[in-house]
C-alpha cells in the first residue's frame, strides 16, 4: 500500500512541476528488493536562480567539527530499502568495526527510510514495530565509537509513505537530540504535491522559496537542539541546490536522482557532477548519491571505478552493501586507505573533468601539498578488449615524465605520453602524483 501511496505522489510531483525536466533514462533493470521500494525520484537540477537566494543572510556556518571532510558511514537504503530492522543497523555498527572500516574512516551508521512510526495525542513520533528503542539503538552505536543518522522528510510523509516532519520540525528536531541522533537525511518527496503544488501552484519560483523556507526551517530546529547534527538535504538537485544550500545549513546536498547498481547510471551521475566542482568544500558537499559498491551486479572493475570516482569527486563515502556478507574483494576496496585518502583530502576541492576523448574519461583532483590525483576511466561497454589508451599530460597542465602511485595496484607508476594505458572495460586507472611538474609555459 505505501509504495503504491509513495508511486503515485511521485508520479504527480513529476507531472505536476514541468519545469523539471526527467533524467536522461539510463538503461534500468530492476534492483532486488525494488518490488517493495518505493519510486525513485528521477529529476535533475533546474539551472534556474530564484529570488530567494539574493535574499539570504551570509552563509550559516555549520559547527567546525561537522563535515570538515565528506562523510564517511554506511546506510541501510541501498541494500535493506524498506525492510531495514534494528539488528540490521546493530549488525552493521558491528562489521564497520569488525571489518576495519572504522579504522578506514567510516563513522556514521544511518537509517534510511521506514522506521517511521505514528504520533502520539501530543504529536511526539515513535518508532515503528522494526525499531523497539530509538535511544537503546543510538546508545549501541556510539558504544562502538561510531555515529548513527537518520531519516525524514519535510512533506506529511516520507517517500515510502511513512510519517513525514511537517509542521512537527522542532519537535522532532529536539526527538533526534534527545536520542543522540548525528545526521539527518531530508528527503523533499511528499512535500512537493501536499505542499508546495498547493500553496503556489502555478508559480515554479515561489514553489522553489516554498522548498527552500522548509530546509531553512529544519536547519534552524536542529541548531536550535544545540547537538551538531550532519544535515543531507535530499531533493534530487533541484533549483540549482548547490548554489543556496550552504546558505540554509546544508552540510551535504544530492545532485540527482537515485543511484542504482548498474553501470550505466553510476556513469550518468558521475558525468552530472562536471561544473559542480567550484561548489563544493569542507562543510558543504555535492552528494552524486550513496555507494553501491557490492551492490547487485557491478563488476569489481565497476566498483573500482564507482569508488575512484567518488573520491575525486570528494562525494560523502556512505557504503550501502550487506556488510555481514561482504566478500573480501569488496572489502578490499572499501577499505582502500589511498584511495579514502583522496577524497579525505584536508584541502576538500573537488576534481573535474580534464578531458574525454573517445571512450575513455580523464578527471583530476588537486590535493594538499600540490599533490595531484588523475583518474583515467574507460567507460566503454566492450567487456571483451582492453583500451589502449593515450594520456596527454599537457592537457592535465603537466610537463615530462610523472612519477606517482597506482593506488589500485600499490604499486609505483610513471605516467608518460607515448605510454598506453590498458584499460579493460569500464576501469580505472587511479595516480596519485605528490609532486607534479607543471608545464612551463
Ligand atoms: C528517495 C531517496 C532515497 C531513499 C528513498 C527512501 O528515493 O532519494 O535515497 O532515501 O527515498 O524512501
Amino acid at each position: 500500500m505505501r509504495a503504491f501511496a509513495s508511486l503515485s505522489l511521485a508520479v504527480l510531483a513529476l507531472a505536476l512541476l514541468p519545469s523539471a525536466s526527467q533524467t536522461p533514462a539510463p538503461p534500468q533493470a530492476a534492483p532486488k528488493a525494488q518490488s517493495a521500494a518505493p519510486p525513485k525520484p528521477q529529476l535533475v537540477a533546474s539551472q534556474s536562480s530564484v529570488a530567494p537566494k539574493a535574499q539570504l543572510a551570509a552563509p550559516r556556518v555549520p559547527p567546525p567539527q561537522v563535515a570538515q571532510t565528506p562523510p564517511m558511514g554506511w546506510n541501510s537504503w541501498n541494500y535493506f530499502f524498506d525492510k531495514v530492522t534494528d539488528k540490521n543497523i546493530r549488525d552493521s555498527a558491528d562489521q564497520i568495526v569488525a571489518t576495519g572500516m572504522k579504522d578506514a574512516g567510516y563513522v556514521y551508521v544511518n537509517i534510511d527510510d521506514t522506521w517511521e512510526g505514528e504520533r502520539d495525542a501530543s504529536g511526539v513520533l515513535h518508532s515503528n514495530a522494526k525499531f523497539p528503542d530509538m535511544k537503546a539503538l543510538a546508545d549501541y552505536v556510539h558504544s562502538k565509537g561510531l555515529k548513527i543518522g537518520i531519516y525524514s522528510s519535510p512533506g506529511p510523509k516520507t517517500c515510502a509513505g511513512y510519517e513525514g516532519s511537517l509542521d512537527h520540525e522542532a519537535q522532532d528536531a529536539q526527538l533526534y537530540a534527545s536520542w543522540g541522533i548525528d545526521y539527518l537525511k531530508y528527503d523533499l518527496c511528499s512535500f512537493i504535491p501536499a505542499v508546495m503544488m498547493k500553496q503556489a501552484p502555478n508559480d515554479h519560483a515561489e514553489q522553489m522559496r516554498i522548498m527552500w523556507a522548509a530546509y531553512d526551517k529544519m536547519d534552524k530546529a536542529l541548531k536550535a537542539t544545540g547537538r551538531p547534527i550532519v544535515f543531507s538535504f535530499c531533493q534530487y538537485g533541484w533549483d540549482a541546490v548547490w548554489e543556496w544550500a550552504p546558505q540554509v545549513g546544508g552540510n551535504l546536498w544530492r545532485t540527482t536522482g537515485d543511484i542504482q547498481p548498474y553501470w550505466d547510471r553510476i556513469y550518468a551521475i558521475a558525468s552530472q557532477q562536471a561544473g559542480l566542482e567550484s561548489y563544493s568544500g569542507p562543510g558543504h558537499w555535492n552528494d552524486p548519491d550513496m555507494l553501491e559498491v557490492g551492490n547487485g551486479k557491478l563488476t569489481l572493475a565497476e566498483n573500482r571505478s564507482h569508488f575512484s570516482w567518488w573520491a575525486i569527486l570528494a562525494a560523502p563515502l556512505l557504503a550501502g552493501n550487506d556488510l555481514p556478507n561482504m566478500k573480501p574483494e569488496i572489502k578490499a576496496i572499501l577499505t582502500n586507505r589511498d584511495v579514502i585518502a583522496i577524497d579525505q583530502d584536508p584541502l576538500g576541492r573537488q576534481g573535474a573533468r580534464a578531458y574525454s576523448e573517445g571512450e575513455v574519461e580523464v578527471w583530476t583532483r588537486p590535493l594538499a601539498g600540490g599533490a595531484l590525483a588523475i583518474a583515467v576511466f574507460n567507460v566503454g561497454d566492450n567487456r571483451y578488449s582492453t583500451h589502449p589508451f593515450h594520456l596527454d599530460l599537457a592537457r592535465l597542465g603537466l610537463h615530462g615524465p610523472q612519477s606517482g602511485k597506482d593506488l589500485w595496484t600499490g604499486k609505483p607508476i610513471t605516467l608518460t605520453d607515448n605510454k598506453p594505458l590498458e584499460l579493460p572495460s569500464h576501469d580505472v586507472l587511479l595516480v596519485r602524483v605528490d609532486e607534479p611538474k607543471a608545464n612551463v609555459r
